[in-house]
């Protein structure tokens, strides 16, 4: 009778417990736009399980992929009426958001990969992450999402090949400026609208680093991708101002921590991946054109001439990034 009590009560205490700290633990929501073999998308769920690990199982991520919950745009209007915690955007998108993140996405704005890691992991990185807290989000990290390049129908050698094209751009001012200046036309669109846009002729090109070319399966419906890799625009993690008030310190340290170390291996699976999308797209049937990038780079310096007459702040902080070593 007694072993049955008592084992009753450990019973209890073992269920009481397992709900209490359910109870305990904060379960935050995650939305982007890529499908789960996205490298992004396995980076954001290493540091999902880094968190629960770092915080005994106190904070949960739990990840809506494949825009699920709405286009970036939409997931950024969410977050900030406080149905959703984190999105997983990019610069090109943010610039909406925060004005400092328009520095990322200007064309040739990096000598080389290692001036781009220079930058976002060190402090001018760290202060545009920054930036946002009053528009409601702080960015936690960025991720890597290499160089973005045009594709369509034809290969483009040089901007006279973008002529007469109406490209697809992200919604940023910037990207939209650049397409200008290389003579072609930009039309905005959100990124889950592009494949059918492609499809049907309502775009003739677009722009975009490897992986998301293949994985988005434009790929099926664009046969020259042309690496004139004219920006390198970071994909960036946010999270809204209040979740992150919410958080403990030693919580909101995890979350850091645990963000940095997915970034840092976010860095080896974008290289595998980026490698491993190219093959699939040439077994498809994609020719990779080789351009020479000279004439990409001269048709785009009226957009820093502009910045610098009308724009001191975003042009202090250009120079800045282009002063790191
Ligand atoms: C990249 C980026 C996405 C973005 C997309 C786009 O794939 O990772 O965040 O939405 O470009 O072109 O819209």
């Amino acid at each position: 009778m007694q072993r049955t009590l008592l084992s009753a009560a450990i019973g209890a205490a073992m269920i009481f417990g397992a709900t209490a700290s359910a109870y305990a633990a904060t379960t935050l929501k995650l939305s982007h736009n890529h499908p789960r073999d996205h490298a992004v998308h396995k980076a954001m769920d290493y540091m999902a399980k880094e968190v629960k690990k770092l915080t005994d199982g106190e904070v949960r991520i739990r990840i809506y992929p494949d825009a699920q919950l709405g286009t970036q745009r939409e997931s950024m209007e969410l977050m900030q009426n406080g149905a959703i915690d984190l999105v997983k955007s990019n610069a090109a998108e943010l610039e909406a958001f925060s004005p400092s993140y328009s520095a990322f996405n200007l064309p040739y704005l990096f000598r080389d990969k290692n001036h781009y890691y220079s930058v976002t992991g060190g402090s001018v990185g760290e202060e545009i992450l920054s930036s946002s807290r009053e528009s409601g989000f702080v960015g936690v990290t960025y991720y890597d999402a290499g160089a973005r390049s045009f594709y369509t129908s034809k290969p483009i050698k040089t901007p006279e090949d973008l002529k007469g094209l109406k490209v697809r751009v992200q919604p940023s001012p910037s990207a939209i400026a650049m397409v200008k200046a290389l003579g072609g036309s930009p039309t905005p669109l959100a990124y889950g609208e592009l494949y059918t846009a492609l499809q049907q002729g309502v775009v003739d090109a677009a722009e975009n680093n490897i992986p998301s070319f293949s994985l988005s399966r434009h790929s099926e419906v664009s046969k020259y991708y042309s690496m004139d890799e004219h920006t390198m625009v970071p994909d960036v993690l946010v999270i809204s101002t209040k979740t992150f008030d919410g958080l403990t310190k030693d919580q909101q340290e995890s979350l850091r921590k645990a963000a940095k170390a997915s970034s840092e291996y976010m860095k080896k699976l974008w290289a595998e991946s980026e490698a491993k999308e190219r093959t699939k797209a040439e077994k498809m049937g994609v020719t990779f054109v080789e351009p020479n990038k000279d004439a990409f780079v001269d048709a785009v310096q009226p957009m820093y001439k502009k910045i610098a007459t009308s724009n001191p702040e975003l042009s202090k902080l250009v120079e800045r990034i282009k002063a790191v070593q």
